[in-house]
């Protein structure tokens, strides 16, 4: 789960990592009476979660309250790359002498953990990464030692701090990987960690990504997620404990086990081709269970995406054997009533496939038609999308 800069400020405060006051606003109203709260001139910042927001006008100074009244106008409502504001982060300002760049990251080609570094920073490092490779650090972190203030002055010296500095940035390198540590990231990323004109250092923007398999040891990080923000589908489907994505296409995909239904999507896919370039709506793996309210639970999901022109099942009988998953279709049909209203093609194989294939032939359906084979059902579903 990615964190929104105002969440990262927070939890970098709790660490004790340096960071300027900030308070969020939903209005220009709010926006103005922060800026009073605060005091000064303080900087308006777009709260969504993407970076190069400064580029896309989501970061704006103002001197004043009315300025800051000004600036949220601006920013609420602006689309910075798909990405609607919704809400502003009123910060304090900085007088800016250099911009530095920090992060520590999970390596999973490496299985260890990454330290970035670079004395130049704001650019965006995607940028920097590849014009002036040779100005940035990459340091490997031992897992089991983390950054320690060896490490972490191994890593200022290795992104050529000098020796005024290397020590004060080093500081705040040790404070944010116990935010790594201590809240199960898999990134944290500062850009940019600053020398304010005054000498000190400070985190100006802050990018966390959580490790949502660690949530059972954080009750806390549940409510830093954004429901509201969440795809509605996914919501539900995550509600119901179902492995659901959604994706860009027309064909609603149902099948057993993540392998299955990846080929599955594949295969759509290729048949879509011949079918008005039709694609999979989502990749959706029901799991081993295929009872008649997982089925119900998922067609519901798959059915409400107003996208969906036809539906796929394809479900391979294993220890759930087809006949189960036959009356699961059936019962789920009947659940949903009028809700099913998008022809559905169901290929059904694997353990008990015959008295499966009766239990739909018996039902006669007028939505449901049965497919023999993997490829005849996908090129069946893709034609229904493109009707
Ligand atoms: N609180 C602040 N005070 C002064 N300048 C800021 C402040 N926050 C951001 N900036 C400036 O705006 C730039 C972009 O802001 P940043 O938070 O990094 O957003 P993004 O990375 O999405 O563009 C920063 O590189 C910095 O120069
Ligand atoms: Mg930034």
């Amino acid at each position: 789960m990615d964190l929104y800069e105002y969440q990262a400020r927070d939890l970098f405060e709790k660490y004790e990592v340096p960071v300027l006051p900030g308070i969020v606003a939903d209005t220009p109203e709010e926006a103005k009476a922060a800026a009073e709260k605060l005091g000064g001139v303080v900087v308006v910042k777009a709260q969504v979660k993407t970076g190069g927001r400064g580029k896309a006008g989501g970061v704006k100074v103002a001197k004043n309250p009315d300025e800051a009244y000004e600036a949220a106008k601006a920013i609420l409502g602006l689309d910075i790359k798909g990405h609607v504001v919704k809400r502003v982060m009123v910060a304090g300002g900085a007088r800016i002498a250099k911009e530095f760049y920090f992060s520590v990251l999970l390596d999973r080609a490496n299985r260890s953990y990454l330290s970035l570094a670079s004395v130049e920073g704001g650019m965006e490092i995607e940028q920097l990464a590849v014009e002036k490779p040779e100005a940035l650090a990459r340091v490997e972190v031992d897992p089991l030692v983390g950054i320690d203030e060896a490490k972490a002055l191994e890593i200022a010296k290795a992104a050529n701090f000098d020796d005024e500095l290397a020590p004060k940035v080093a500081d705040v390198f040790v404070k944010l990987f116990k935010v790594y540590k201590g809240e199960d990231a898999t990134l944290v990323e500062v850009n940019p960690l600053i020398q304010s004109e005054d000498g000190e250092i400070i985190a100006l923007d802050g990018k966390v990504t959580l490790d949502e398999n660690a949530e059972f040891r954080h009750a806390s990080h549940a409510l830093l997620e954004d429901k509201a923000a969440a795809d509605p589908l996914e919501a539900k489907a995550k509600a119901n404990d179902l492995n659901y994505v959604k994706l860009d296409g027309e064909v609603g995909i149902i099948g057993n086990g993540a392998g299955l239904v990846m080929s599955t999507l594949d295969v759509v896919a290729y048949a879509g081709e011949s079918h008005g370039g039709v694609k999979p709506a989502n990749f959706l793996d029901i799991g081993g269970g295929a009872s008649a309210e997982v089925m119900a639970a998922g067609l519901d999901v798959i059915l409400g995406d107003p996208q969906v022109k036809s539906v796929f099942v394809n479900v391979f009988g294993g220890i759930t054997a087809c006949d189960a998953v036959a009356k699961g279709i059936v019962g789920a049909l009947a659940e949903l009533g009028p809700t099913a209203s998008k022809p559905l093609v169901v290929r059904l194989d694997g353990n008990r496939v015959e008295e499966g294939r009766k239990i739909l032939r018996d039902a006669d359906h007028p939505l449901v038609t049965l497919a023999a084979t993997m490829d005849e059902g996908a090129h069946k579903a893709a034609e229904l999308a493109n009707a």
